[in-house]
């Protein structure tokens, strides 16, 4: 049992005035931030995100039907449907994501049943921390448990499934990270996530350090066909480093030797997506390690090189993520900061040092909106859990 909090509460009573009777349980999956490991996780390389003290929930109750019944209670719509006719819903966009992890769920072997509930979230939507990830590992769980088989799945595998809900119902070519860290992720912790086999390891998140975020506010549009567009990038320079390095089957397996030695192989730009890449898998490794022996100094820099890296090699910055981040880095106390997320737009993250958390605050809020000129919002988490179910009887 947990001790239900407030908003648990708020969110029953929304229950109990559109459902008769009480629900029995509550779903919770949080957001994400990523330290570090940006475009590394779909070339099944190494990412190092921790989940945010933000999250999606749902209040539910399983049905004795295969109907789904969801109220969301931010957007005042339903997911209203069966689970032997899912199909793609065009004018409730949410809907999809829980139809989608239905059917991820499904194929995955697992037969389910309806339920009904109220789904709300407080992760800022289309801001680059994940709240489509929220909603899809809240749903999963609740679905999982409203049809008695919540350990039919590892961790893990829920999270490929709503990676596979996501890809193919939604049509969003993600990688795994988000879902990832919103199933797995461990208070007090980031997650080093190996994206090809999926194993983990737990990386203390520093005692002397909190993570300050900042939200551009700025529109993410083409987010999606650039996300699509550096992805068959990564896979030609792949495809075309193979006529020398046969053995390698993604960016995850080049060195940076090697690709300077094979860099005749790739046209200009192919070239710099795959420097960041291959670049940011080791500032990846180079960040646990640094964690690893104290040394923050060295994390804030292999931020600010990552952030460096995506704006000039991999080109997802934008201006309003270059401000933030030179807004935050005017501050003392920050170590480094970089872009979170796909990019485009969105949010970007500062390491802090204890205590100063409220100094790169104020930085972001007088110079990012002077330069701007668009009132940003800023937020603190700690490591946070994953996702996690609660029986509410
Ligand atoms: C989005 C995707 C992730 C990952 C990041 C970039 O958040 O959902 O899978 O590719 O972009 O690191």
């Amino acid at each position: 049992m947990q001790p239900i909090d407030k908003r648990t509460e708020e969110i029953q009573a929304e229950f109990a005035k559109v459902f008769d009777g009480s629900p029995t349980h509550v779903a919770i999956a949080p957001g994400r931030v990523n330290l570090i490991g940006e475009h590394t996780d779909y070339n099944d390389g190494f990412v190092l995100p921790v989940a945010l003290d933000r999250d999606v929930r749902v209040i539910f109750r399983p049905r004795n039907d295969r109907r789904v019944r969801l109220y969301a209670l931010e957007f005042d719509t339903w997911a209203d449907f069966d689970l032997d006719a899912l199909a793609f819903d065009e004018e409730v966009f949410w809907a999809n994501y829980t139809m989608g992890v239905a059917w991820a769920l499904e194929e995955a072997g697992v037969k389910l049943r309806g339920l009904e509930g109220v789904v709300s979230g407080n992760i800022p939507r289309g801001s680059g921390l994940s709240s489509s990830a929220g909603l899809e590992i809240s749903n999963a769980l609740a679905l999982l448990a409203a049809a008695g088989k919540s350990e039919a799945l590892t961790g893990p595998q829920i999270a490929q499934a709503a990676q596979r809900a996501e890809n193919h119902f939604v049509g969003v070519n993600c990688g795994i990270m988000d879902q990832f860290i919103s199933t797995l992720g461990e208070e007090g912790y980031a997650l080093l996530i190996d994206c090809r086999s999926l194993d983990y390891q737990r990386v203390p998140f520093p005692d002397g350090a909190s993570l300050v975020i900042g939200n551009t506010k700025a529109s993410r549009s083409l987010a999606n066909s650039a996300y699509n567009e550096r992805r068959a990038q990564c896979e030609e320079g792949v495809a075309r480093l193979q006529s020398a390095l046969p053995e390698i089957t993604a960016l995850r397996d080049v060195t940076s030797a090697q690709l300077e030695a094979h860099k005749g192989l790739l046209s200009p730009i192919v070239y710099r997506r795959c420097r960041h890449v291959v670049g940011e898998n080791e500032r990846v490794m180079g960040t646990v390690a640094a964690l690893a022996a104290g040394d923050l100094e060295e994390v804030g820099r292999l931020m600010n090189a990552s952030h460096e890296s995506l704006r000039d090699d991999y080109e997802v910055s934008s201006e309003a993520l270059d401000a933030m981040v030179a807004a935050m880095r005017s501050a003392l106390g920050c170590l480094g900061a970089r872009l979170t997320g796909a990019g485009f737009g969105g949010c970007a993250v500062a390491l802090v040092r204890k205590g100063q958390e409220r100094a790169v605050r104020d930085a972001i809020f007088e110079n990012y909106s002077k330069s701007m000129n668009i009132w940003p919002e800023v937020y603190t988490s700690p490591a946070s859990a994953g996702a996690r179910l609660f029986s509410l009887e």
